[in-house]
């Protein structure tokens, strides 16, 4: 092996730069050399690959989103997008790719390290933290803490007013955000798709907690056509007589300077990324189980079901009384 691309793709996640950081230091270190492959499996098609240096890459651990871009691309989905990739990747002599991103990143990256023998290396990134095989993915401490700074806030009007809020958080169809999130805030209840709550069983959350001299509640709603998100549980709340109000936290829980803990995991997966490629593995993706690096296989990353800790449901029970 002789030189990587580095690219990011779909959702940008804090932690993206320092991975691309750690991914062209270690590289170089190894020499290797670098070019960096702007938006995506995009650039790839259309060619925007640039040679990269280490002063590339200084002063960007810090800071959120990522440098070289990010893009979701249908075309890659296509025969035609991947063959045009390939002769690209051919022009410019990279054998080795390094791709940080989710679940669409992966299944563009299994198909296209398979049809065109090329080896291809994953690093989880994404504020979803809905990768199989690996404890956490990149982004995901650092949008848990920019939600809870959020739910602090509210809960200041919350419980001047006496009021009820549904706060909605990210997660595509995972609940790890709005449930992590609700314990950390001290919220009152946490509705994700991975567990059904009826609006009866909230409602009595809710009374419980009023009975018991709050005057204000949280309760934290995943976005995902499983529960409906905040609006419609608000709405079925109007019809038993609250009087709910909605936040949308939104696009800011992607953004941000990333946690300690996000650019340490940055750091490590980016040299496990180059270490895996000179050793010769080949479609896997880096996680980290119990803090120990591991490498999982795409096929096995982007299927398999990453269960949430019933457990933690409880905890968040128990304390909300
Ligand atoms: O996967 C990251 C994520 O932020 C999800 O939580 C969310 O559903 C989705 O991306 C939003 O995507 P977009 O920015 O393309 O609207």
């Amino acid at each position: 092996m002789k030189c990587i691309g580095v690219l990011t793709s779909g959702g940008d996640a804090p932690g993206m730069n320092a991975a691309l950081r750690s991914v062209t230091r270690t590289a170089i270190f190894n020499g290797l050399k670098v070019k960096a492959i702007y938006r995506g499996y995009k650039g790839l098609i259309t060619g925007e690959i640039v040679p990269f240096e280490t002063q590339n890459v200084s002063n960007i651990i810090q800071q959120g989103g990522t440098i070289i871009k990010t893009a979701r691309c249908p075309e890659f989905h296509t025969l035609e997008g991947r063959k045009q990739a390939y002769e690209n990747l051919v022009k410019e002599g990279i054998d080795g790719l390094v791709v940080i991103g989710g679940d669409g990143t992966f299944t563009g990256a299994r198909i296209f390290s398979q049809e065109y023998n090329i080896p291809v290396i994953g690093i989880p990134g994404t504020i979803d933290n809905d990768l199989y095989g690996t404890d956490y993915t990149l982004g995901y401490d650092t949008a848990l803490n920019t939600i809870i700074q959020a739910v602090d806030k509210i809960r200041d009007t919350a419980s001047s007013h006496e009021r009820l809020f549904l706060i909605e958080v990210m997660g595509r169809d995972a609940g790890f955000l709005a449930l992590n999130a609700a314990i950390a805030s001290g919220a009152e209840a946490a509705i994700i798709p991975e567990i059904a709550t009826e609006v009866d069983q909230l409602e009595q959350l809710i009374q419980h907690g009023f009975r018991k001299s709050k005057n204000s509640s949280i309760v934290l709603v995943s976005e995902s056509d499983v529960t409906g998100g905040a609006l419609a549980i608000a709405d079925r709340l109007k019809c038993k007589g609250y009087d709910p109000r909605v936040t949308i936290l939104g696009h800011i829980q992607r953004g941000g300077s990333p946690s300690a803990l996000d650019r340490i995991l940055a750091s490590r997966m980016g040299v496990a990324a180059v270490d895996a490629l000179l050793d010769e593995q080949r479609s896997v993706m880096i996680g980290i189980v119990n803090n120990e690096i591991t490498y999982i296989p795409f096929t096995k990353a982007i299927k398999s079901e990453k269960p949430v800790d019933k457990y933690l449901f409880d905890v968040l029970k128990l304390l909300s009384i």
